[in-house]
Formats: C-alpha cells, sequence, structure tokens
C-alpha cells in the first residue's frame, strides 16, 4: 500500500509545479524548466493564479483546473500558502507532493508543518520535504528539483538530508565519474523518512544499492528495521558524530554512548555498511551499485607491479580483510601466466611485462577458481601496454569466466589514458579506482555487508525466570521517595529479578546490625555507604573491603559514616551495605542508555582502567541475543584478556555472553523506566566458574 502511494510521488506519470513562475530568477521557474530538459514524458501542468505560459507549456491557475490526472505535485510557492495549495492538490487526487519550500519544523515552525501532514495525510498525499532541492531520476527522465542537471546516470539511489550537499554531489557525479540513478532530497523528512526510502528503493527495479547522507533519525527502530528487511546494500554516511551524547551522563556508560557509537552499532546490526566520509561515499556506491557481495574471505590480487601489490596487501589488512596464500594448484596454474620471475602467491605479481594475455589469463583462471571469493587487480601503467588493453582484458577474462556472484574491483595508477580505461571499465560495471588502497576499500567493504547480512536476521531471543513485577515494585518505591536514582542495594535486586548473578549485599542501618549481617554473610566482606546521595561511594570515602572481622566492622561502620557526613552533611543516609567479597576476577563492564534515536542500548567492554582511560567498549542496540552478545566480546580490543593470555585460563565467555544478553532484554523490558544503568565491576572467572556483579547503578527516566 505504501510503495503504491510513493510511486505516486517517485514515479509520476504526470507532474504539476505550483508556484511556476515565468521569472527565471525563481526557484518556481526552473524546476519547470527542468522538468522539460530532462525529458519527462508525461504531461507537466505549471500552476499560477496570473501567467498564461511558461516556457511553452499553457499555464493553469489552480491544480483543480488541469484536464488529466495528477500524480505529483512540485510546491515552490512560500510556506504561508502551502496549506491551501496542498489541499486544492488533495482534492485534484494527487498521490505525491514535493515540498520545495523552507520555513517549517527547520526554523521552529514546526505546528505549520504538522498541519501540512495532516492536510496530506488527509488526502492520502505522501509528502516529500519540506526544505528539499526535489528528486531526480534517470529511469524516470525526471529533474523535478532546482539542482542543475540530471547525475551521471549509475545503478544506485542517493538520498541526502542536506540539500545543498545533494546539489554539489550530482554535479560530482561528472567530475567523480560515479554516476546514481535516483538523488533523492529527504530534508526535514515531515512524512517519507529514510525507512520510507531504503523499503520502496529496495523494491525499485531501477536501484541496485541504496546510498544515504544521513544527519539524524526522527525513528531510529524504524530506519534499523526497513534496513534489516531490505534485499539491496545500504550505505550510510552519518555526519555529526562528535558533539552528541556530550550531554551529562550519570552513568560511566552515558558518558561513553556517543553518536559514533551507537550509529555505529546500529548500522552495523542492520546490515548497513558504513562510509567514513564523502569520497568513500562515492566510492562504496560504485562497488556496491555495481558487484555482487563477496562471501567468503578469500581475496586474489593481480598486480603488474609490487608496489602497488604491497600496498593492496596494507590496506586488505587495514579494511579487515587479510590476504592469504592461493593453493598450490591454483598458484601452479597462474605460474602459467607470468614470467618466471613472477610471483604467483597473493598478491599474483605478472611484472612490469605483463600485457593484454598474461592479465586476461590469469584474471580468467584465478577468477574461476573456487578458492577465490573476490578479485582486485591492480595495474601500473607502463611504456609497454596500452591500459585500454589491460581493461578489455580484465572484462573479457571476468565474461569468460562466466562466475556472476563474485566481485571484482580495479585500481590503475597512471595518467590520462589510465583514467580513461577505467572510466571504460566502469561504464562496463567494473569499479575501477586510481589507488590501489580504494579498490581493496571497495572490496572489502562487499566483504564486510556480506558478514553483516548473514547475522542479520539471526532471531531474538526471549529471557526466562524473570520477576518483572519484582522490579516494578522497587522503582515504584523509589519514585515514591522522590528519586530517579536507586540505590546499589535497590539497583542490585532490579538485576537479580532479570537473574543476573549479584553479590550478595545486606542493609545494615546500625553498627550492631551491621556485625549481625556480616556474619550471616560471612566473612571477608566490604562495606559500602548506601545514599541515594552519594553515587561515587569512593570518592566520599565510603567503601571498605577485606573487613574480617566483627571488630573491624565496627570500625569500618564508624569511618564510613563520618566519611560520608563530612562529604555531604545533609545527605540521606540510608545505612551501610554489607556485601559478600568477592573473590578476583577479570573486571568488565556492562551498563546501557536509553539513546535518544535508538532507545534502550546496550554496552560491555573491559572494567577498571579500561573503560576509564582506553575507553575499550562496544555497543548494541538492544535486545541482544547471546550469539551477537558473543560477538560483543570478541570485538573488543582487550578480547584476549578474556579469551586467556600467557597461560591464564580462559574467562567464562558463556556465562558472560548469556549475562549480556539478559542485561540487554532486561533494559527493553524496563525501556519506560530506566534511562542508564550501570553493572560495574564485573568479576568474570574462570571458564565454568560464571561471574559477579559486585556494584550496580540504575537512573530512572
Ligand atoms: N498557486 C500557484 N502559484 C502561486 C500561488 C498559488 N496559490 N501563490 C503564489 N504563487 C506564485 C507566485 O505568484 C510566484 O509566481 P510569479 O513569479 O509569477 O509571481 C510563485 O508562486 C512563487 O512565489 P513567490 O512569492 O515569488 O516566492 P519565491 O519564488 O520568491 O519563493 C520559495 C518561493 C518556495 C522558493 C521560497 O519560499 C523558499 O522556500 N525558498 C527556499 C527553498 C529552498 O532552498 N529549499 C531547499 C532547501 S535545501
Amino acid at each position: 500500500m505504501e510503495s503504491v502511494v510513493l510511486d505516486g510521488l517517485l514515479r509520476p506519470k504526470s507532474i504539476a509545479v505550483i508556484g511556476a513562475s515565468t521569472d527565471p530568477s525563481k526557484i518556481g521557474y526552473t524546476v519547470v524548466d527542468n522538468i522539460i530538459k530532462s525529458g519527462f514524458e508525461g504531461p507537466i501542468y505549471p500552476i499560477n493564479p496570473s501567467a498564461d505560459e511558461i516556457l511553452g507549456l499553457k499555464v493553469y491557475s489552480s491544480i483543480g483546473d488541469c484536464p488529466g490526472e495528477v500524480d505529483a505535485a512540485v510546491i515552490t510557492v512560500p510556506a504561508k500558502f502551502v496549506l491551501s495549495v496542498i489541499e486544492e492538490a488533495g482534492k485534484k487526487g494527487v498521490k505525491g507532493l514535493i515540498i520545495i519550500t523552507s520555513g517549517f519544523g527547520e526554523v521552529g515552525n514546526k505546528e505549520l508543518e504538522a498541519e501540512v501532514v495532516a492536510k496530506a495525510h488527509e488526502y492520502g498525499m505522501r509528502i516529500l520535504g519540506p526544505n528539499i532541492v526535489g528528486t531526480l531520476s534517470n529511469a524516470e527522465k525526471l529533474n523535478a528539483s532546482f539542482a542543475p542537471v540530471l547525475p551521471l546516470p549509475g545503478k544506485g539511489a542517493l538520498v541526502s538530508q542536506s540539500g545543498a550537499l545533494l546539489i554539489a554531489m550530482d554535479m560530482a557525479t561528472f567530475t567523480r565519474k560515479v554516476g546514481f540513478e535516483k538523488l533523492i532530497s529527504i530534508g526535514n523528512m515531515s512524512d517519507v523518512d529514510f525507512a520510507d526510502l531504503v523499503e520502496w528503493l529496495d523494491n525499485d527495479d531501477n536501484t541496485s544499492c541504496i546510498s544515504l547522507y544521513i544527519e539524524g533519525f526522527k525513528d531510529g527502530r524504524k530506519f534499523l528495521n526497513a534496513a534489516k528487511k531490505a534485499k539491496k546494500p545500504v550505505i550510510a554516511l552519518k555526519s555529526g558524530v562528535s558533539a552528541h551524547g556530550a550531554a551529562a551522563a550519570a552513568s560511566h556508560t552515558g558518558s561513553l554512548a556517543g553518536a559514533a557509537k551507537v550509529y555505529g552499532a546500529a548500522f552495523q546490526q542492520a546490515g548497513v555498511v558504513q562510509a567514513t566520509d564523502l569520497g568513500n561515499l562515492f566510492d562504496l556506491s560504485l562497488a556496491l551499485s555495481l558487484q555482487p557481495a563477496m562471501k567468503g574471505d578469500n581475496l586474489m590480487v593481480v598486480t603488474n607491479g609490487g608496489g602497488v601489490g604491497v600496498l593492496s596487501a596494507d590496506a586488505a589488512e587495514k579494511y579487515n580483510l587479510p590476504l592469504k596464500f592461493a593453493p598450490k594448484e591454483l598458484q601452479e596454474e597462474l605460474k602459467k601466466h607470468m614470467p618466471p620471475f613472477g610471483s604467483a602467491k597473493t598478491p599474483a605479481d605478472l611484472t612490469g611485462m605483463a600485457g593484454y594475455d598474461w592479465y586476461h589469463d590469469s584474471i580468467k583462471a584465478a577468477f574461476s577458481h573456487e578458492w577465490v571469493d573476490g578479485l582486485t587487480v591492480l595495474y601500473c601503467e607502463t611504456a609497454m601496454t596500452n591500459p585500454m588493453d589491460i581493461a578489455k582484458g580484465i572484462k573479457k577474462a571476468i565474461d569468460e569466466s562466466g562466475v556472476t556472484d563474485k566481485p571484482v574491483t580495479v585500481s590503475f595508477v597512471g595518467g590520462e589514458n589510465s583514467e580513461k580505461a577505467m572510466q571504460w571499465l566502469v561504464e562496463n560495471h567494473i569499479p575501477a579506482y586510481a589507488g590501489p588502497d580504494v579498490a581493496i576499500h571497495a572490496i572489502s567493504a562487499l566483504r564486510e555487508y556480506a558478514r553483516m547480512k548473514e547475522i542479520v536476521n539471526e532471531p531474538e531471543e526471549k529471557i526466562e525466570n524473570v520477576d518483572r513485577a519484582k522490579a516494578m515494585e522497587i522503582i515504584k518505591a523509589a519514585r515514591e521517595d522522590g528519586r530517579n536514582a536507586l540505590t546499589e542495594i535497590e539497583a542490585k535486586d532490579v538485576f537479580r529479578a532479570y537473574g543476573l548473578p549479584v553479590t550478595t549485599t545486606k542493609l545494615s542501618k546500625t553498627e550492631d546490625q551491621a556485625v549481625e549481617l556480616a556474619n550471616e554473610v560471612g566473612y571477608p566482606i566490604v562495606m559500602k555507604i548506601v545514599s541515594p546521595d552519594i553515587l561515587h561511594k569512593s570518592d566520599a570515602g565510603g567503601v571498605k573491603v577485606n573487613i574480617k572481622n566483627d571488630e573491624a566492622c565496627r570500625e569500618a561502620y564508624q569511618t564510613i559514616m563520618a566519611n560520608a557526613k563530612a562529604y555531604k552533611a545533609d545527605a540521606n543516609i540510608h545505612g551501610v551495605a554489607i556485601q559478600e567479597m568477592a573473590p578476583w576476577g577479570t573486571e568488565v563492564i556492562l551498563g546501557s542508555v536509553n539513546d535518544s534515536t535508538f532507545g534502550p542500548t546496550m554496552m560491555f567492554g573491559l572494567g577498571g582502567i579500561f573503560v576509564e582511560v582506553l575507553k575499550d567498549v562496544t555497543f548494541r542496540v538492544a535486545p541482544v541475543s547471546t550469539k551477537s552478545a558473543a560477538r560483543m566480546i570478541s570485538e573488543i580490543r582487550g578480547a584476549p584478556i578474556l579469551a586467556g593470555v600467557r597461560g591464564e585460563a580462559p574467562r567464562d565467555q558463556a556465562v558472560l555472553a548469556e549475562t549480556i544478553s539478559r542485561y540487554a532484554n532486561m533494559i527493553v523490558d524496563l525501556a519506560d523506566e530506566v534511562s542508564e544503568s550501570d553493572a560495574n565491576p564485573v568479576l568474570v572467572y574462570e571458564e565454568g566458574k560464571g561471574l559477579k556483579v559486585v556494584d550496580a547503578r540504575i537512573i530512572l527516566k
């Protein structure tokens, strides 16, 4: 149903421009001019109350007067007239509105924007914008925008939240020689958003890859779901990852959950390839729009120069696709197509003598070999060879191999002739780049895409043995007490209700009770101040460890109380926690934030100094399956510490993964209540011995 409505917007058979103008300096003129010049084949209806003819087209004073059906209407009247003109468009039966006009939500005029959306929906119309450049499609021969021309034709679609950038990228398609089938300006996303476009473009026969320039989502989860379902590659360039998350956070996790980490996690979970900058967005769009995903890790590189070969090996390692030696029989085969002083290892170096035949024959042999999952061909321009010949040899070899489910990327380093040859390759659907690093980055993105897609649709797990009522009771009591920070004991009780292994912790309100509880828990114990006003207990001198007997317990009780009062005289002190002293283990941190874009988000990392100084943490939008939790454990830099280094026994990673998964399910279950939380430290023991949550913090919404 939705796709059908977007068809009217993005694949219109007829189009009106409301606010068309005879004045060449106005956007309403440029849009009509662009629609005509782009060769749109359906009827074009300029709408203006006082003109008769614009650029040879008959003008209608109102959209209601147009003789035929109107699928899409481009709006170029000032903001104050938009509501009334779309009412008329609705009555006419228009399906999609391309609202170029600025002056809505982006300048705080949110009410008008909401009214416009409500009015459009009343008539079943969908809106692109407002505050956009428009939409351009080579296949539809339609430039319904004020960007100068249709982009260089290509196979991918580019959706941009920045209008100016869209125009700039439109022009850059010609200089960069990377074409796009469509450019769509998305502006304020009052109605149609990234998720809608991903869904629609995924079903558009003319689009093979979906590239996005993103400043922010209104609904991160909606995007995640759409991207997860997409059958075509989605590439995202997200800007504004530096400032987000700078807001004061009450937990470790909150302070570490910057946009770069959270968006990065979300993209990975959704199988979205992340571009690093604008140039990279072009480069990856080219590869992902022309080539299939790379289904295994075996990359073959064929080169005529040792230098670019070594550079490619460096790049392959950098982009997580390290080169491997090909099997003997493939090496033997390759040796037939190079001089005796060539090398059949990876990269296969055909030497500077390599011409058309050696390139052709070795590529054909390599590409059709079952060991090879992907191929990068490198070429340095020499006086012995003609770049165009080499390009043709590459293409012929690929075609003759009959292989269509493996990717290939190419890099020619040389002058104008190399450039022309690369252009020819691109026109023949083989992505070619000016440097080996870029060609390897591009093919590694095709590998990364396949890797992500393999795990995107893992089923979610429901955790069992959860006492949600108990957790809610604790939260409710704290709220009634006027607090939004749970005490350690309360936080641990919530964790316990979700089956997390927390250390036994009891609250003593007097010195005598402290001794009594210490004997119940069993020495040695840890004693900690319990006060909603003292979150950083150690800083306040509120923690004593390794208390071994009654006497030490009494002394610690008095010291902790005195320190707490000195730290904050009016602190509301609940008492002193008596806690079992957990044996030493590897310190890790588990935590959560309720991200404004993606909702409950889970963090895991090494604890103690590692989290404070090295920030060695990783994120996932919750929930998190046990399998995904295991990947979180293995992807931090400190993973070897948990896997067991220098003769140390491996830590209990299975229980850790299960605990992360449980925690992540808990924060989804309590998403309306919990804003941030930490289990820090969590001590992880040897395999088979589990772990203990030693300290806990929960901040309520
Ligand atoms: N129906 C049809 N046409 C109407 C109309 C109506 N109800 N009301 C006014 N018009 C006509 C005007 O008469 C004018 O035509 P004319 O030149 O023949 O007089 C035309 O619509 C445009 O109106 P005008 O008042 O001249 O506005 P403008 O062209 O100066 O500006 C916008 C209109 C939409 C371009 C401007 O308000 C705007 O939003 N600019 C920013 C757009 C932008 O940058 N967007 C992308 C950001 S990335």
